[in-house]
């Protein structure tokens, strides 16, 4: 069998003694599938991408990215360079003080040229509909507009996989439906954890459920619409 992109087998992993938060859950995403992970608040969602990049490592089982088993700090720094990950809170990724510098941040770190770096900034901004950020202070926008900005700071990198923890959080219904038109765009493979039926509708290729520590394949999810949310 060909090796998967991730491959989370097995893993499990305590918060403490008695915290288990995910039991033996396996996650293979293969090149460009749309997991949707779901699952209600707490169950482990976040704890489980943060797995894949060696932010946190696993209690039990293995964790191999792009055909290799990752083990050690050292193991991820490479797995950190090809994957994109979107962090559930905005602070967590953006630390520049303007909106331009944090876009081009990762690009400059991949050893791209400063005129590459401009261009891959205003393109990424332009498809988010942020054209005119650039300069403004990052700490100072709104939870909505820094939602955004950490979405074009991950995909300004062209990561080759994409972990994104609830991309449409605290968006309007305008701004969603263009994170949804631009990731559509992308042929990269995802892991979207979300609460967001209407954003997985349309972008994911099958979905996947976290509930008391176990993660199972879900069967055909009900339609939702933009108006009627179905939360999952
Ligand atoms: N640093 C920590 N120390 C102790 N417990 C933690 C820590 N981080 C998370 N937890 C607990 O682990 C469980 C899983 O948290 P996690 O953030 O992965 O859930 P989630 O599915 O992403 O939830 P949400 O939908 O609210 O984002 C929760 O019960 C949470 O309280
Ligand atoms: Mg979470």
């Amino acid at each position: 069998m060909n090796k998967a992109l991730i491959l989370l087998d097995a893993v499990s992993f305590d918060f403490g003694p008695d915290r288990r938060v995910l039991d033996r859950c396996t996650l293979r995403v293969e090149r460009a599938e749309r997991v949707g992970l779901v699952g209600s608040n707490g169950s482990g969602k976040s704890t489980l991408m943060k797995l894949a990049v060696g932010i946190l490592r696993p209690t039990g089982g293995k964790v191999e990215v792009f055909g290799k088993c990752r083990m050690r700090e050292r193991d991820f720094h490479e797995v950190r360079r090809r994957t994109g990950f979107l962090f559930q809170d905005s602070d967590d990724q953006l630390f520049c003080p303007t909106v331009a510098e944090d876009v081009a941040f990762g690009p400059l770190n991949l050893g791209l040229s400063r005129e590459k770096v401009q261009q891959i900034v205003t393109e990424t901004l332009a498809a988010l509909r942020l054209r005119g950020f650039e300069e403004r202070i990052t700490h100072k926008l709104s939870g909505g507009e820094k939602r955004m900005v950490a979405l074009a700071a991950v995909l300004a990198m062209n990561p080759e996989v994409l972990l994104l923890d609830e991309p449409t959080a605290g968006l309007d219904d305008v701004a969603a439906a263009r994170v949804v038109e631009v990731l559509a765009t992308l042929p990269q493979a995802m892991v979207i954890a979300t609460h967001d039926s209407w954003l997985l509708d349309r972008l994911a290729t099958r979905r996947v459920r976290l509930a008391h520590g176990r993660l199972d394949e879900e069967s055909e999810p009900a339609p939702a619409s933009r108006s009627g949310c179905v939360l999952v």
